[in-house]
């Protein structure tokens, strides 16, 4: 199967703010209860395009095989195109070279892979690990197992009540037993865009690496990972419009090297003995036994829809649905967004005083509007705050200003519901 870019891309019909892109999801004429299905908890996942489908029923269809393994014709087929998506994520993301990606399962893998192969073979009791108070789940418990492991201390930078990143904290926070910073690049609770560029140059004059989680920010900000110079960078496939179980950790090439494997087993070696087994070469030292072949090629797909839009189109529409539904929903009575930062993208969070943010969700799902509500996988951020949970609409480039108009109304619905 060729991976082609997807032919059937359009530009977003600015008049109407319709964009055609969503005739290119199947799922978005699903209905729900009857009522269409407005889509807005993409922060957790997004939806796929066809090109998307397609590309996992022509592997299977026609390619499937398994890869590095085969003499026969069908498993060169099938290398082909798991390499081929390999160096696509390399160009989308600006990486030196494909040998720089390694395909994991998602950005918690990617994070995991890091902590134990990275950081826990070089981290000694006393050293510090540096986060913020804004991770997910997937970027907290990783070091503290590390931290366990070694004694080292987990360091956190404080936010400030709008979700912003103090970075006056951050450079006090730096020292000289800080050996990894870890932090996100656009916040899921929040939807705060972290000024990584600043947090890279900081740590970098102490000399201590930055792995930045990218599970988020993938989908809406453009990655150049030599322009940030990150010296990991961890995102999952299925945020960005490709399927499930397939993810992405970027490593520059001089740590990726120096760093042990992180799992044993098949493809990940160049030779074994009883006595001594000899590794294989970047990436496949990281990717012991068969791997996600169809997820990698669904996200090379995905890749190139993205591209064939382009992110800073899509960013730009994005853009426009969450400053609009941010002025809407201020016409809530009640409502109050958490999460304000001045650099924001794609994630509204809000609390309807007196109404559990669960509540909320379920009477939205019955007009059938998809919201995420509760913790969102960073109690943290939830207990900086002082809630149990948010609510949650999360925008990708398929929405519309109507479907925020429909959101409003359920929200008000919603209040009309608690009054009676
Ligand atoms: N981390 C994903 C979210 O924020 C699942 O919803």
């Amino acid at each position: 199967m060729k991976i082609e870019s997807n032919a059937a891309v359009r530009p977003a019909d600015t008049e109407s703010d319709a964009p055609d892109w969503r005739d290119d999801f199947p799922i978005l004429r699903e209905e729900i209860g009857g009522k269409p299905l407005i889509y807005l908890d993409n922060g957790a996942t997004t939806q796929k395009p066809q090109a998307v489908i397609d590309a996992e029923v022509a592997y299977y269809s026609r390619r499937n095989a398994n890869v590095h393994r085969g003499v026969h014709t069908l498993s060169q087929r099938a290398t082909d195109d798991y390499e081929a998506a390999r160096s696509k994520i390399a160009r989308f993301i600006n990486a030196a070279s494909p040998e720089e990606i390694i395909y994991v399962r998602g950005a918690t893998e990617a994070i995991n892979l890091v902590a134990q192969s990275y950081a826990r073979p070089r981290v000694k009791a006393g050293d510090e690990i540096l986060i913020s108070a804004m991770e997910h789940h997937s970027n907290i418990v990783p070091w503290q197992m590390v931290c366990e492991q070694t004694g080292a201390l987990l360091k956190v930078v404080q936010i400030n009540d709008r979700g912003e990143l103090d970075l006056e904290y951050f450079a006090r926070l730096l020292g000289e037993r800080t050996r990894l910073v870890a932090v996100t690049h656009l916040s899921n609770a929040l939807g705060s865009i972290v000024p990584v560029e600043r947090i890279i140059e900081l740590a970098h004059a102490h000399g201590t690496p930055v792995l930045l989680d990218g599970a988020q920010a993938i989908a809406h900000l453009g990655v150049d990972v030599r322009a940030l110079d990150c010296d990991f960078y961890a995102f999952s496939g299925h945020k960005l419009y490709g399927p499930t179980g397939i993810g992405v950790l970027y490593g520059k090439t001089a740590l990726l090297s120096a760093m042990p494997p992180y799992q044993g087993g098949g493809d990940m070696i160049r030779s074994v003995t009883f006595e001594k087994t000899e590794y294989n070469d970047l990436p496949y030292k990281f990717e012991a036994g068969t791997p996600n072949i169809a997820g990698a090629i669904g996200l090379g797909a995905a890749l190139d829809y993205v591209s064939g839009i382009g992110i800073a189109a899509i960013a730009a529409h994005e853009r426009d649905l969450l400053d609009y539904a941010t002025a809407q929903v201020e016409e809530v009575a009640g409502l109050r967004i958490v999460g304000t930062a001045a650099h924001k993208a794609s994630i509204l969070s809000f609390t309807l005083e007196g109404i559990h943010p669960h509540d909320i969700g379920t009477i939205l799902d019955h007009q059938g509007i998809a919201i995420r509500a509760g913790h969102h996988c960073a109690m943290p951020v939830m207990q900086r705050f002082g809630i149990a949970g948010t609510a949650r609409a999360s925008f990708a480039l398929y929405n519309t200003r109507a479907e925020v108009d429909a959101l409003v109304a359920g929200l008000h619905e919603v209040q009309e519901m608690f009054k009676r």
